[in-house]
């Protein structure tokens, strides 16, 4: 795990409070959870139930706001800055970056490629595990935006290029290549040139008719193998007393996985 310098920043969390009222013959929600983060220490931090006095917002535990109600204050973590970055284009989810990591099981010794930017939230996590991260973006607006976040979270090992993937990866003995590019078989052969035999392909796509391009080439390439292609489906569930069901808002599709190896 690559050691970050987080900006200074707290959470503030309010646990949420349920009555039973006799007329109504039911619960209510009387206080509503709330998760709130705090960046600014120079003032009194506003909420619904009340303030937050300046000189409480440094303290770790529990705190008071005006109207008397408790909260509970702590030091953000890594995924609580992460969560807040700055977007540019659509970001690859923690479920879809998670299983990656998982698939290719990079890790402190590893050396990544990785591209679009876009606004970096798979190049920050890359980092986040691995040793160095190359990460291409042909936008420069894009590229600016993951910068500022990599900046944001402290990390110095990421180099951020403005380059395109499909002309030339420059690096060599890649351990992982991860593509989200709209055509990812065009990137194929700087792939295979930059990746050591062994290391792994990824290419992350929202459409299908892509990832079947992407595999095809792939397929059609001798140092290639598909392994597979696959879609992380998440369903977060409702759990409140006995009504425990799928949550009725959810997202279904992010994007499809498909994974090779350079042999
Ligand atoms: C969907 S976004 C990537 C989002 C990123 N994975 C994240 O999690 O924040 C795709 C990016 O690829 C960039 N792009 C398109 N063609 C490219 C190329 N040939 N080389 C590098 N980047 C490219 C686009 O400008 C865009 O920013």
């Amino acid at each position: 795990m690559t050691k970050t310098t987080l900006p200074k920043a707290k959470i503030l969390i309010q646990k949420g409070k349920k009555q039973y009222f006799e007329d109504l013959g039911r619960e209510v929600s009387i206080v509503k959870e709330s998760r709130l983060y705090i960046s600014d220490f120079s003032r009194d931090f506003s909420t619904k139930y009340g303030t937050i006095k300046k000189a409480d917002l440094k303290k770790t535990g529990t705190v008071k706001s005006s109207q008397d109600k408790e909260f509970r204050i702590f030091d953000a973590s890594f995924i609580d800055v992460y969560r807040r970055i700055k977007r540019a284009p659509q970001i690859i989810p923690l479920k879809d970056i998670g299983y990656i990591l998982g698939q290719t099981g990079v890790g402190s010794d590893s050396i990544v490629v990785e591209g679009g930017s876009g606004s970096g939230a798979l190049a920050l996590m890359l980092a986040r595990c691995c040793k160095k991260v190359y990460s291409y973006e042909v936008e420069p607006e894009h590229l600016a935006i993951a910068k500022e976040n990599a900046k944001t979270l402290g990390f110095r090992n990421i180099v951020f290029k403005n380059k395109s993937m499909y002309d030339s990866i420059s690096e060599k003995d890649v351990d992982l290549v991860c593509m989200d590019l709209p055509a990812p078989w065009e990137a194929l052969n700087s792939a295979s040139k930059a990746m050591k035999q062994g290391g792994f392909i990824v290419s992350y796509s929202p459409t299908i008719v892509q990832t079947s391009d992407f595999v095809n080439a792939m397929r059609e390439m001798p140092d290639f193998v598909h392994l597979k292609t696959v879609e992380v489906i998440e369903r977060e569930w409702e759990v409140d007393k006995r009504k425990v069901r799928p949550k009725s808002k959810t997202t279904i599709h992010s994007g499809f996985i498909t994974l090779g190896r350079k042999i």
